[in-house]
């Protein structure tokens, strides 16, 4: 008995300390006590805003966890929902939402449809968002200045609690899940050698908005790169005999997902690139893509139905229902509600993920397995961290 008590305590000391290797050294990484969460994106991580600038998404979205609409393109929480979890923080307030809104431990910049590059107005009919990258960081920053002008004038107590303390900013944690609809509506119809052009020229769009960020006084970010577009069911749908090698062994669309690795590829190095010019920042890029590929492809193993089945909506050849929408389908009136398990699905509409699939995803990528360096979410304010 005596002689066990240390080898307990050794060895929990040893797991309860993240341990990363850099060359011959080995760095102890405390977790990261930060002030705040602060994200930035589209969709994949949109936790309202959107629905509160044009136009909510209604039911059955968010049935499974918050059992009404939630601002969120799911049937229930994202991939930053369980980030905030897992980080001890609530779920991010929509910027844009001003009802039931509160932001001292962060704030969500993402919004549905949005896009690095400056978006040319012919595309919002396509569901493009007015609030790309660009202006997602102008709200930030008006976000920033506004909220500490109030902070400190404000006496009420219950105001104060509602906005982040100003001194904490450089604790914030940054996310960043952005990139989706660039190669969606922008770049994957080009021919090979403009999509290199494009994708250049985009990135760099990305790399200055973080500088801005960075500027603004953002230190620590956790940078999600793009996920294979060529997998979604809604693409795999309009698939009809197709050529050999047009569809990779798990059946996504090769092309589509060439492009998303050109992008991530690049992504990448300008990201190393920037970690150097940016000294006092920590930048951990995520290889999302990984995640969500490996999910897909190995669905059943991990208690998944059919990897492009769809829980809410119609998609074939020829016709589109959407998720909670009414059309035809075959010559029959229809009505696209929910599947009878959701959590058996990987795909809530055939473009987004389910609750269980972002649970899935979050698990997946959060203790920095995927990521470069290789740090857990709760360690990404670390400068000590290897380089690449
Ligand atoms: C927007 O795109 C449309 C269609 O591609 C094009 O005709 C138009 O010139 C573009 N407008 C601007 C301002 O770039
Ligand atoms: C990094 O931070 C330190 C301490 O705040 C500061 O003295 C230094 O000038 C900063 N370096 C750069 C490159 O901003
Ligand atoms: C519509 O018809 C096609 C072709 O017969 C079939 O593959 C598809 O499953 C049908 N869709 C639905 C929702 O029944
Ligand atoms: C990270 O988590 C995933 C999913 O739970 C697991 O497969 C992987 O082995 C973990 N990696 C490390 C380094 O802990």
């Amino acid at each position: 008995m005596t002689m066990e008590l240390p080898v307990v305590l050794v060895l929990w000391f040893v797991f309860s300390l993240t341990v990363i290797t850099n060359g011959d050294e080995t760095i102890d990484l405390p977790p990261c006590d930060y002030s705040a969460i602060y994200n930035f994106g589209d969709s994949n991580s949109d936790t309202g805003g959107l629905a509160a600038a044009l136009y909510p998404e209604g039911p059955p979205s968010g049935e499974t966890y918050f059992k009404m609409p939630a601002g969120r393109a799911s049937d229930g929480r994202l991939i930053i929902d369980f980030i905030a979890d897992n980080l001890g923080k609530p779920y991010l307030s929509g910027y844009l939402d001003s009802i039931g809104s509160s932001y001292g431990q962060g704030a969500n910049f993402a919004t549905g449809g949005a896009t690095i590059q400056r978006v040319n107005e012919s595309w919002f009919q396509n569901g493009v968002s007015p609030f790309p990258l660009e202006i997602q960081v102008e709200h930030y920053t008006q976000f920033k200045d506004r909220s500490a002008y109030f902070y400190k004038e404000t006496k009420d107590e219950c105001l104060r609690k509602r906005l982040p303390n100003p001194d904490g900013l450089s604790k914030a944690l940054f996310t960043l899940d952005i990139g989706q609809n660039d190669v969606a509506f922008g770049i994957r119809s080009l021919s090979l050698e403009q999509q290199k052009t494009a994708i250049i020229n985009v990135v760099s769009q990305f790399i200055s908005q973080i500088r801005v960020l960075y500027e603004r006084g953002a230190r620590a970010f956790w940078v999600h790169n793009t996920g294979p577009i060529g997998c979604l069911p809604v693409t795999h749908a309009k698939v009809k005999d197709p050529l050999p090698g047009y569809l990779d062994e798990i059946g996504c669309v090769k092309d589509q997902n060439d492009v998303a690795l050109l992008f991530n590829q690049q992504l990448k190095v300008e990201i190393v690139k920037l970690r150097a010019e940016l000294t006092n920042a920590t930048l951990v890029y995520v290889d999302m893509y990984a995640a969500k590929y490996e999910l897909i492809s190995q669905a059943k193993n991990q208690g998944f139905e059919d990897r492009f089945e769809i829980c809410c909506g119609y998609h074939g050849i020829d016709y589109d229902v959407w998720c909670g929408n009414k059309g035809n389908v075959n010559g029959t009136e229809v009505y696209a509600g929910s599947c009878a398990n959701p959590s058996a699905v990987i795909s809530w509409d055939g473009v987004h993920y389910t609750e269980a699939a972002n649970r899935w995803i979050a698990n997946r990528i959060m203790n920095g397995s995927l990521s470069d360096p290789m740090v857990p979410i709760s360690r990404a304010c670390h400068k000590q961290m290897p380089v690449s």
